[in-house]
Formats: structure tokens, C-alpha cells, sequence
């Protein structure tokens, strides 16, 4: 598909046509990934954070949050958990917390490891060069790093560096996979001044870069920041502005995975929020082979609240497991293993 088209696919509003992209998705998907449902426990070990992008909960100048960092037994009793529900893979996320240090870390990698023997994703933020080699080494095979959307512009307004840094994602996802890991990154879909014409750009930058996994969410504005109390003002001229809903998330979501049939896509908590009744559902029959269900103790979920409503807050990682792998099966899926 070339730019063009993409950019037709993602304006048209015609539901035949749409019902035609959702089955080519699903075909793309289930020939080239198969049908196993591949999960990914989340644990969100930290919601401290030294950025203030304009558009996350969890940013440094939001003062209205509690701050917590889980401890390392915590850390590995999410782990268990991961592994006891036959989980192959556990996400550390958090927000930029250079608190994390490098060789605390490299402990939790190590015990994870030798323990359960679990692959080990990391969603960290940009960090030095030298943690994510130390990392590396200790153990964790893939790390997480959205670049958001490819309009620089756009970016750089709603994402400040650190004061006397630079902020480049294409650069240090370069150096993610020089070190050796797997890499995954993505977009949110519909952030205020985001055009159509920069998502398509989104979708064709996908498959230029070596990129094993997308997420893929909508923009879900939080009274918190900036972004969501202003965010009217930046929006795009009519017909220009991408809209942040579940039409449009389903559509990247299905033209990635025809642009790139080998790759993981994860059917999104975001996309999950905005339509509970059916998003989740949505994502993996339209191109999506990945659910990261929730394993955040309960008394952390809350805080952890990058947009409001998340459709994994008020449950347990019991519940998130059992509700995740029974809408799995109900669409006559499996379980990955
Ligand atoms: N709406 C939707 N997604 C968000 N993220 C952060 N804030 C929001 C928001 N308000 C996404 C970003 C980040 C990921 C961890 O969560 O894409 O990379």
C-alpha cells in the first residue's frame, strides 16, 4: 500500500469499504501470526516522573498525584503472578523515575530471571545509554518506547526535553537495537494538531524501521495537563484534525498490520477505555495478536493514571486475567504459550 492509499483508508467513512480493510487485516494477521492471543503482563512499578509531556497524568508538574515506587519484593510477586497465569512475558513500565537506579534494577532483571524465567520487557523512558546497556546485560529482552507521532513539530510541543537535552526517539530506538533488544514503540491516534496527513506518515514510518512491536491507542485527554485542558485551541482545521476514537484507532490498527504482517500489535488498554463494552475485542479482530493485561497491585493502579477511566483500574490481576483471557476465547482465539 502506498501513502495514498493509507491516507484514503483513513478518511473513508463508507462501511462496506471498512468492513472489506477489517477482514483484509484479519486475514493478513491470522495467516502471518496466527490465532494465538499472546499476553503481556503489565506491572507499573513507578508513576514518579522528571517529564512534563502535555498530554500524560502522570507528568512532573501535575502535583494533584500521590507518588508511589514499588519495592522489589513487590516487583517479583507480579512476577510470580505473571507466571503463574502462564504469562511469557513481563512488562516493567513506568514513568522517566531516575530514581530507578541502574544496578537496583539489574537485581530485580537478575532475580526475575533466574526465578521464572520470563522474557523481560522494559517501558522506561529515555534513559542513559549506559542503563540500557546495564539492563541489557542483566537480562531484559525488549524495551518500549513509543515515538508518539512522526510530525516533529508536533511532537517537540507536547513533549519538552529535559532541560539541556535533546529528545529524539528515532535515535536512541536506533540504539535500543544496536544493544540487542527487540524494540517496540507506536503512536497515540488523535492528539490535538495531529493530521491525517501525519498518521499516514506514522503508518509508512512503521515499516521503515525495524520495529517488532506497535502499540497503537487513542489520545484520551486528562483534565490534569495541559494538552487536556487546552487542547481545543491546538486542534487541526476541520477535515485536517484526526479524530482520537475508536474508528480511526481500529483503522491504524488494520493498516499496520496489512503494512506489516510479522509484527506484534498489541489491542491497547486506551482503545479498551474508550469503548469497554467492545474495544478491546475490536483491536484483535481487525489486526492486533497481543493483550498486556493489568498486575499492578491494586493500591498502585490508581495513581498510575496517564488519562483518566483506565479500563484496568477497580480490578485485581485475577480479574484482569480471567475477564482478558475469556474475551480472547469468546472470539474463538487462543491463548498463547
Ligand atoms: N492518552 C492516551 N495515551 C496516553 N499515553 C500517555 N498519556 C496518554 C493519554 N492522555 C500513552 C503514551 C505513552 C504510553 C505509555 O501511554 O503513548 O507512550
Amino acid at each position: 500500500m502506498n501513502r495514498r492509499e493509507i491516507l484514503d483508508w483513513l478518511k473513508t467513512e463508507d462501511a462496506d469499504r471498512l468492513e472489506e480493510l477489517w477482514k483484509t487485516a484479519d486475514t493478513v494477521r491470522r495467516e502471518n501470526v496466527g490465532n494465538a492471543v499472546h499476553l503481556r503482563g503489565l506491572v507499573e512499578i513507578s508513576n514518579i516522573c522528571a517529564r512534563d509531556c502535555g498530554y500524560c497524568g502522570i507528568r512532573a508538574g501535575n502535583a494533584s498525584v500521590s507518588r508511589y515506587r514499588m519495592t522489589a519484593d513487590e516487583i517479583l510477586d507480579c512476577a510470580r503472578l505473571a507466571a503463574g497465569f502462564g504469562y511469557g512475558t513481563l512488562v516493567l513500565q513506568a514513568g522517566e523515575d531516575h530514581g530507578i537506579a541502574s544496578a537496583w534494577l539489574c537485581g530485580i532483571i537478575g532475580s526475575i530471571k533466574d526465578e521464572t524465567g520470563l522474557a523481560i520487557t522494559l517501558s522506561l523512558g529515555e534513559r542513559d545509554d549506559a542503563d540500557l546497556v546495564a539492563w541489557y546485560r542483566a537480562g531484559a529482552d525488549r524495551y518500549l518506547l513509543r515515538f508518539e507521532t512522526s510530525n516533529r513539530e508536533l511532537y517537540e510541543r507536547i513533549h519538552p526535553p529535559l532541560p539541556g537535552r535533546d529528545s529524539d526517539r528515532f535515535q536512541i530506538l536506533g540504539k535500543l537495537r544496536e544493544i540487542g533488544y527487540e524494540v517496540g514503540s507506536g503512536i497515540m491516534v488523535g492528539i490535538p494538531g495531529q493530521t491525517y496527513d501525519d498518521l499516514a506518515n506514522d503508518v509508512m514510518m512503521f515499516r521503515e524501521h525495524d520495529i517488532d512491536m506497535i502499540g497503537i491507542g487513542p489520545y484520551i485527554p486528562h483534565p490534569g495537563t495541559p494538552l487536556g485542558r487546552e487542547g481545543d485551541r491546538h486542534k487541526a482545521p476541520d477535515g485536517e484534525q484526526v479524530p482520537a476514537d475508536e474508528l480511526t484507532t481500529c483503522k491504524v490498527v488494520a493498516l499496520t498490520r496489512i503494512q506489516c504482517p510479522l509484527i506484534n500489535i498489541p489491542s491497547t488498554t486506551a482503545l479498551a477505555t474508550i469503548n469497554r463494552a467492545g474495544g478491546r475485542e475490536h483491536g484483535l479482530s481487525r489486526g492486533a495478536n497481543i493483550c498486556m493485561p493489568n498486575l499492578t497491585p491494586r493500591k498502585y493502579r490508581e495513581l498510575y493514571e496517564i488519562y483518566p477511566s483506565k479500563a484496568s483500574c477497580g480490578e485485581n490481576a485475577d480479574e484482569s486475567n480471567t475477564r482478558i483471557k475469556n474475551q480472547i476465547l469468546a472470539l474463538g482465539r487462543t491463548i498463547g504459550t
